[in-house]
């Protein structure tokens, strides 16, 4: 069975897509058969990170009616990535019905894949909604501040009350240290239930690093850097260990990789 993890956060810019690629190469290095799947369509940037060539890309397959398996990308770094593709002003109106096919076009990896990570637009937009809902899995991404957490919970609300969404897991993005990322997570936590009735996990933590910073130059994602930091090395491989281990949790509408 592929287990699917949705990467998302509400506010936009604090690092889905660093995390997104990261974990997918981490955990494709660690053995599993990964996929990843850019859903951030129209701003889709994860082929940059990974120095991949796009030849097609979602739009593909719901303008030209291309099959799948000529937008799946056997990246160098072995996973295989479905690329959203960018500037497609299409895509970004995407309405529920494109999204299904998106969703179902997938179904072909079923055996392929242990894991699908789906790397999903900011804000708690339908799209962002949907994808997120799809997954087993639900990764928010938090930085230390006021509007983060504002969006986060933002997102975590809709996926509450629009999906049935009763657990998310959390990773803290640009945090100073472990211990300044276990408090960010436990005031936001608090902010949380208190109002909602949503279990929180956390999933681990990240240092603001000149690694992931120069990622995009470097066209490399972090993880595949010679003399990486050793936090960082700790880090993403305690946040792909644990990502592996989350329960899949219920929600209802369209999910990858089932019937529905
Ligand atoms: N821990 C970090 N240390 C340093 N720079 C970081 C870190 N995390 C992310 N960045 C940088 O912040 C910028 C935004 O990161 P990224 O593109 O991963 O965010 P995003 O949430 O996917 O953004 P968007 O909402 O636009 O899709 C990038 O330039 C990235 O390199
Ligand atoms: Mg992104």
């Amino acid at each position: 069975m592929v287990r699917s993890i949705a990467i998302a956060s509400g506010k936009g810019g604090v690092g889905k897509t660093s995390l997104a690629v990261n974990c997918a190469v981490k955990l494709n290095a660690d053995g599993y058969n990964v996929g990843l799947l850019d859903a951030d369509f129209g701003m889709a940037n994860s082929h940059i990170l990974l120095n991949q060539k796009i030849e097609n890309s979602v739009n593909d397959i719901l303008e030209k009616n291309l099959n799948i398996e000529k937008v799946i990308h056997e990246t160098s770094a072995g996973l295989k990535l479905i690329p959203g593709g960018s500037g497609v002003l299409e895509l970004l109106n995407l309405n529920s019905k494109k999204r299904w096919e998106i969703i179902r076009s997938l179904d072909v990896l079923k055996n392929d894949l242990d894991i699908l990570v789906v790397d999903t637009p900011a804000g708690a937009s339908d799209a962002s909604i949907e994808f997120s809902a799809a997954c087993d899995a639900v990764v928010i991404v938090l930085v230390p501040e006021p509007t983060s957490f504002m969006d986060a919970y933002s997102f975590i609300k809709a996926l509450f009350l629009e999906k049935k969404i009763d657990t998310v897991s959390i990773v803290v993005n640009l945090a100073k240290n472990e211990k300044a990322a276990k408090k960010s997570y436990d005031s936001f936590k608090k902010i949380v239930t208190k109002f909602l009735s949503v279990d929180m996990k956390f999933l681990g933590w990240l240092p603001e690093s000149k690694a992931i910073a120069g990622s995009i130059v470097a066209r490399k994602p972090a993880v595949l850097q010679k003399s990486l930091e050793p936090i960082l090395q700790k880090n993403f491989a305690e946040i792909a260990n644990n990502l592996v281990k989350v329960d899949a949790v219920k929600s209802s509408g369209v999910k990858f990789f089932s019937n529905k």
